[in-house]
């Protein structure tokens, strides 16, 4: 060996490539897996059935595969996972061919607007795309605070937190901040988020028939002094539905119950009230009344992510506990900072909530006297038809594609089968023809396939 020969840690240029060559080998066989297999596969396979260690067996997957199965028998397309070109706003870009669109939250039409991406663009040249870590490692910038104490402003409360995702926000939240001794009590409509919360904070969790104040007084009055804390989660909107709570009502029996009130505001912010500030603003309650605010930054505030506004306690307390927070990374500054644009824009342009109220109202009006089905719909943003079956509700929906207009099924096990339904959410961009010539063209494609003898029978 000569000197040149000797490297760093004693080994030689050749040494070194052997090395390279037998890990190189052994990684190549690992990835093949002939080892674990050979030496582990007899006694699994005697032992554990199949289903418990192969991926393709998972349940999920397999309630997939019969959905697949009956969407094939009755000649269904998939609806779901449609490729959307361009801003989705009231219209859309789906491949080549553009439709009216009425499957965005994209409530106020911001998404897309030029002083929004701007100031997202000026962000990514600032600060980058990402945080790189959580806030408390790896530090705040500014457009975080500055977004956070603008929510707060907007919603009259002390402070505010902000999460990366919407879902995230209310299972970290209702997850760290109830435990075993408490009871959860939610809406039996509630969305995902506050059941998944609930369940990770293991407390004892029931539901109320929707918006049916009087009976959660009476879980209440049966319950309230089993545990310690107690917390009634209820939403601005509700998205299935489009219809709201009496949030006066939940108010009063937060106190008459000593409870906690958490209001989940992603779908009415930027619907609700004179200046779209939401539900509080529409009934003229105070922010105090309500402990726990949520909102989402995906839907009226064209970004991502969620939030809870409260006092400095609540704050404080997530900040240094949830662990959606903690152990997260901090949000993407250009998200932040397009979230922040779109917040001033709100406040700014209160003509864009009362036109999107105007059309919702003309969409809900036109339905109901056209004889549709538009179940609890109070004529908000959002409007369901209810057409009572599943497959008819997605064969309805590609027969509105092929007219070039884009609208969602919401079909069983999301809702139970003699509610699945299309559900349209507005825009404030929407026009009055779209939503005119959208109804007629649903009738008619509704009254075609009810004349097919296969869907009499659905
Ligand atoms: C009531 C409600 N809460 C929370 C969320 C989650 O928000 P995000 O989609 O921003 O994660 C949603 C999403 O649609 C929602 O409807």
């Amino acid at each position: 060996m000569t000197d040149s020969d000797k490297k760093l840690f004693g080994l030689s240029i050749s040494d070194k490539k052997n090395l390279i060559e037998r890990m190189r080998s052994r990684s190549r066989s690992e990835t093949d897996k002939p080892r674990f297999t050979q030496k582990f596969s007899k006694a699994l396979s005697r032992d554990i059935p199949e289903e418990y260690y192969k991926i393709e067996s998972l349940p999920g997957l397999k309630q997939l595969q019969i959905h697949a199965a009956a969407a094939e028998k009755f000649g269904i397309e998939n609806p779901f996972f449609r490729m959307h070109e361009a801003v989705a706003s009231n219209t859309t870009w789906i491949g080549d061919k553009e439709y009216i669109n009425f499957s965005s939250y994209n409530y106020l039409g911001l998404c897309g607007h030029p002083r929004i991406s701007q100031k997202a663009k000026d962000a990514i040249d600032r600060y980058g795309t990402s945080t790189s870590a959580s806030r408390p490692v790896s530090g705040e910038r500014p457009v975080h605070r500055e977004l956070e104490r603008k929510l707060a402003a907007v919603h009259k409360t002390e402070d505010c937190i902000v999460f990366v995702s919407g879902h995230a926000t209310n299972v970290t939240t209702i997850g760290c901040l109830f435990g075993s001794n408490d009871l959860i009590l939610h809406d039996v409509l509630a969305h995902n988020s506050i059941i998944q919360g609930a369940i990770l904070s293991g407390a004892k969790r029931l539901h109320f028939p929707h918006n049916d104040w009087a009976a959660l007084d009476k879980i209440l009055q049966e319950n309230r002094s089993k545990f310690q804390r107690v917390l009634i989660v209820i939403e601005g909107m509700y998205s299935m539905d489009g219809d709201i709570p009496e949030l006066v009502k939940f108010i009063e029996l937060k106190y008459k119950h000593k409870a906690f009130l958490m209001v989940d505001e992603a779908h009415s912010l930027g619907v609700l009230g004179e200046k779209g500030f939401g539900i509080k603003e529409h009934f003229g309650v105070s922010a105090n009344d309500i402990d726990i605010a949520m909102g989402t930054l995906s839907k009226t505030l064209s970004a991502c992510g969620g939030y809870i506004t409260g006092n400095h306690a609540l704050v404080d307390n997530l900040k240094y506990t949830a662990p959606g927070f903690v152990y997260s990374v901090g949000m993407s500054p250009p998200v932040a900072a397009a979230a922040l644009a779109a917040l001033e824009i709100l406040e700014a342009e209160p003509e864009r909530p009362k036109r999107l109220r105007e059309l919702g109202a003309l969409f809900y009006h036109t339905a109901v006297e056209s004889g549709l089905d538009t179940g609890l719909c109070q004529g908000y943003a959002i409007i369901p038809i209810i057409i009572g079956s599943s497959v008819l509700s997605v064969k309805l929906s590609n027969r509105l594609l092929e007219n070039g207009i884009n609208v969602q099924p919401i079909i069983y096990p999301a809702v139970e089968e003699r509610g699945a339904r299309l559900r349209f959410f507005l825009n404030s961009t929407h026009t009055e023809k779209q939503i005119k010539d959208t109804i007629s063209i649903l009738i008619k494609e509704l009254n075609h396939l009810k004349r097919n003898p296969i869907y009499k029978l659905l």
